[in-house]
C-alpha cells in the first residue's frame, strides 16, 4: 500500500500541531515518525494518542549507548506499542546484537522492527572526511554499517536514497531501508545534503521514505502530501 511506504515526520512540541496535521491529512495519513523534539516534549502521551488514531509509528531517537543501556532503553520503546524504532550503528556489533536479541525474546508484545542509522542525511563527503577525518566516500561507509546491522540481526537502515541502491542490491528484498532526505524539488534542501525525489528514492529502492518540511512547512499540507503519493504510485 503506497500511503504506508510515506512516512510523515511530526517535528513539533505540541499536541495542538500534532493534532492539526493529523486532521489536515485526514485518512491518506498511515504512517508517522516521532522524533526527539516531540518525544522530548509529549513522552509517551503522543504515541497513546497517534496509536488511538490507527496509526502506524517510527519512533526515531537513535539510541546510542553501551549494550546494556541500549537494550533495556529499546525494551522500554518496545512497550509502548510502536512499529519502528531504531539504534544508532555506530553503537557497534554488540550494542545492536544485544538489542536485537532481547527485542526477540519479549514475550506478550509484538516487537517493533529495529533499524538502524547509518550516516545522517544531512552529512556529506566533505564532513565525513574532513571534520570527522574519516577516509573513504559517504555510500562506501554506509554500506558497511547497512552491512553491520544486518549482520547483527537488524531490520534495517535509515540511509539516504543515494545509497539505497547499493543497498538493496547487496542486502537483499527483505531488508528495510527508510530514506529521510526527500524533497518533491532537490533544489530545495534546508540542512539536508544526501537528497532525491520521493519517486527516485522508491526506484532506488528504499522501502519507506520519510517526509517532514516538505509536508508540514507546505502552504497546504495535504496537497504536498497528496503530491508526494502521486508521484510514487
Ligand atoms: O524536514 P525533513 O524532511 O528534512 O525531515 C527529515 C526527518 O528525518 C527529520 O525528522 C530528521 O530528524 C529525520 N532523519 C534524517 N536523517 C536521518 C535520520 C532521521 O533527516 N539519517
Amino acid at each position: 500500500m503506497v500511503n504506508e511506504k510515506v512516512i510523515v515526520a511530526l517535528d513539533f512540541t505540541t499536541k495542538q500541531q500534532v493534532e492539526d496535521l493529523v486532521i489536515k491529512l485526514g485518512t491518506d495519513l498511515k504512517y508517522v515518525k516521532v522524533g526527539m523534539q516531540l518525544f522530548y516534549s509529549l513522552g509517551s502521551e503522543i504515541i497513546e494518542y497517534l496509536l488511538e488514531k490507527d496509526l502506524k509509528i517510527f519512533l526515531d531517537l537513535k539510541v546510542h549507548d553501551i549494550p546494556n543501556t541500549a537494550q533495556n532503553a529499546c525494551l522500554n520503546l518496545a512497550k509502548l506499542g510502536v512499529h519502528l524504532i531504531n539504534v544508532h550503528s555506530l553503537g557497534g556489533f554488540k550494542m545492536m546484537n544485544d538489542v536485537i536479541t532481547m527485542q526477540n525474546e519479549l514475550i506478550g508484545i509484538n516487537r517493533p522492527k529495529v533499524i538502524a542509522v547509518t550516516h545522517l542525511t544531512s552529512t556529506s563527503d566533505q564532513d565525513l572526511n574532513q571534520t570527522l577525518g574519516v577516509k573513504g566516500s559517504i555510500e562506501d561507509h554506509v554500506l558497511k554499517l547497512a552491512k553491520l546491522s544486518q549482520s547483527a540481526g537488524l531490520d534495517g537502515v535509515v540511509a539516504s536514497a543515494l545509497e539505497a541502491k547499493v543497498i538493496r542490491k547487496s542486502l537483499g528484498e527483505n531488508f528495510l531501508i527508510v530514506t529521510p532526505g526527500v524533497r518533491l524539488n532537490t533544489a530545495n534542501t534546508h540542512d539536508q545534503t544526501r537528497v532525491a525525489t520521493p519517486r527516485d528514492a522508491i526506484n532506488f529502492g528504499a522501502s519507506h521514505i520519510v517526509v517532514g518540511r516538505e509536508v508540514t512547512k507546505a502552504p497546504s499540507p495535504s496537497a504536498a502530501f497528496n503530491k508526494i503519493l502521486d508521484s510514487i504510485s
